[in-house]
């Protein structure tokens, strides 16, 4: 008879050989026949670890001291990764990451039971630092506190990352890796100017505070910059820290102020001044101009977009003689890319965006393509005329069911359905499989390194049925 073993308690101190890491980043090994996910270690680490939770389905812990260090271990690069979690995989060498990557993309689509023809293998970043063209940070009035501080350090003002799985405190970075060349500045003149106006940060308990975010962006092909700050509340003392900061970044190509006094913790404003400059950045993708707004959605990785957007003009190949649909179009960028077919319309919930998009198309002379403000559950549903090829590019909780139920009565041939999250996208490919398409082609480009998210392009054809 087999003996089951004794499952560890909680607080109890365990020894776990790292075998691979999960889809939220976590990672996964085994105690005693016992599965168990800690918050940090890759593939082949031994660690000592303390028990913390005892979940039905695996026990979770945090890792106290590693035994041992993986094949693919290397050094990370950020003073701040140990607490960050911005950048989860920056211990494991980039060629072990994208391996990962694709292993969850197999997994899940496995999981979601979606058959597949072939799986290409992820396309890596040339550079994968200072990737990033938009970064959003917080500024917070606790402060995220490493073990190893001296009590009594000052703890109420911070520019940075929320600490992971802490809505309220944030950690005061003054290095990050991903963010483009140069933008550290623009975060360390923030912070210096804010402490000198004795200026407050965000409290996430009390909904107090001036200082709520900065956004930055950058043209990387431009070498534009903008800055979005946004404030709870307006006001003389806002107004002398926002004129200050654009004299000591003059090379800023637009600044942006907007006042947000609702409680979500959101870069947005109800309220917005353009400060300097025209109040957007532009930048080319693909030969293509493109003007970006503040809140406006674009792809993060410049380079890798630009990847990312030829694999979705190969895939979709389009015929001067097609419709296509664009759904969850952003600022345009796929639609503008596609604009060879006949007619291209785009579909976006936000009015920024489309503003955005409406310009671009505008100012590439391109006039067969036009944009649909609102959200696609409803602006779809009067939707008649079949298209020719369908993109979709959804956000991260993928699309709603009364749109995969819309795109399933449209029937079109082509479906290019693009994703951030493979999750998502194989719940909803799984439905459209299941009504007739085969996927038959999947092509990850990797946008985000050292995180555990994968951009993906899977092509699906429909068959006569
Ligand atoms: C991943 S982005 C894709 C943008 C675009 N394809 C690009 O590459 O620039 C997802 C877009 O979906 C939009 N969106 C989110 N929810 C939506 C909804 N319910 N209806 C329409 N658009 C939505 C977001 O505003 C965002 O612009």
């Amino acid at each position: 008879m087999d003996t089951v073993e004794r499952r560890p308690k909680k607080g109890e101190e365990v020894e776990v050989m790292i075998e691979t890491i999960d889809r939220r980043g976590r990672a996964v090994g085994e105690v005693d026949g016992h599965p168990i996910a800690l918050t940090r270690g890759i593939p082949g680490d031994r660690v000592r670890a303390r028990v913390t939770k005892r979940r039905r389905a695996e026990l979770q812990g945090v890792p106290l001291e590693m035994l041992e260090r993986g094949p693919d271990f290397v050094d990370a690069r950020c003073a701040h990764a140990q607490s960050c979690g911005g950048c989860r995989f920056q211990d494991l060498a980039y060629g072990a990451q994208l391996e990962l990557l694709r292993g969850h993309i197999c997994a899940a689509l496995a999981g979601a039971y979606v058959p597949c023809g072939e799986i290409d293998p992820v396309i890596g970043c040339p550079e994968p630092w200072k990737y990033r063209n938009k970064m959003e940070l917080s500024f917070g009035a606790i402060r995220w506190v490493e073990p190893e501080e001296p009590e009594g350090v000052a703890r109420d003002f911070a520019l940075g990352f929320h600490a992971p799985g802490r809505f309220d405190r944030v950690l005061d970075v003054s290095e990050c890796h991903l963010l483009f060349e140069g933008g550290m500045e623009f975060v360390v003149t923030a912070r210096e100017l804010a402490k000198e106006l004795k200026l407050s940060a965000w409290n996430q308990h009390t909904h107090e505070g001036l200082l709520r975010h900065l956004v930055l962006r950058r043209g990387v092909h431009t070498g534009e910059t903008l800055a979005y700050i946004v404030t709870s509340a307006g006001g003389e003392v806002v107004e002398s820290f926002i004129e200050r900061y654009a004299a000591l970044h003059p090379e800023l190509s637009t600044l942006v102020h907007g006042v947000n006094p609702g409680v979500a913790d959101v870069a947005t404003s109800s309220e917005r001044r353009v400060v300097k400059g025209p109040g957007w950045i532009t930048e080319r993708l693909c030969g293509v101009e493109f003007r970006i707004s503040p809140e406006s959605f674009f792809q993060t990785n410049t380079l890798q977009a630009e990847r990312l957007f030829e694999i979705v003009r190969e895939e979709a190949a389009v015929r001067d003689a097609d419709l296509v649909y664009d759904l969850y179009s952003g600022a345009g960028s796929l639609s503008l890319l596609l604009a060879a077919a006949a007619r291209v319309t785009g579909f976006e919930l936000s009015t920024e965006a489309v503003a955005d998009a409406e310009a671009n198309a505008a100012r590439n002379g391109i006039s067969n393509v036009t944009f649909v403000a609102g959200d696609l559950a409803e602006t779809i549903a009067s939707v008649n005329e079949r298209p020719d090829v369908l993109v979709c590019d959804p956000p991260r909780s993928g699309m709603h069911e009364k749109v995969v139920e819309k795109v399933i009565e449209l029937a079109p041939p082509r479906i290019v359905h693009v994703s951030c999250n493979v999750h998502t996208a194989a719940r909803d490919l799984a439905r459209l499989v299941h009504h007739g398409y085969e996927l038959v082609r999947v092509r990850p480009v990797d946008l985000f390194p050292h995180t555990p998210h994968v951009e993906c392009v899977f092509t699906l054809e429909r068959r006569a049925s």
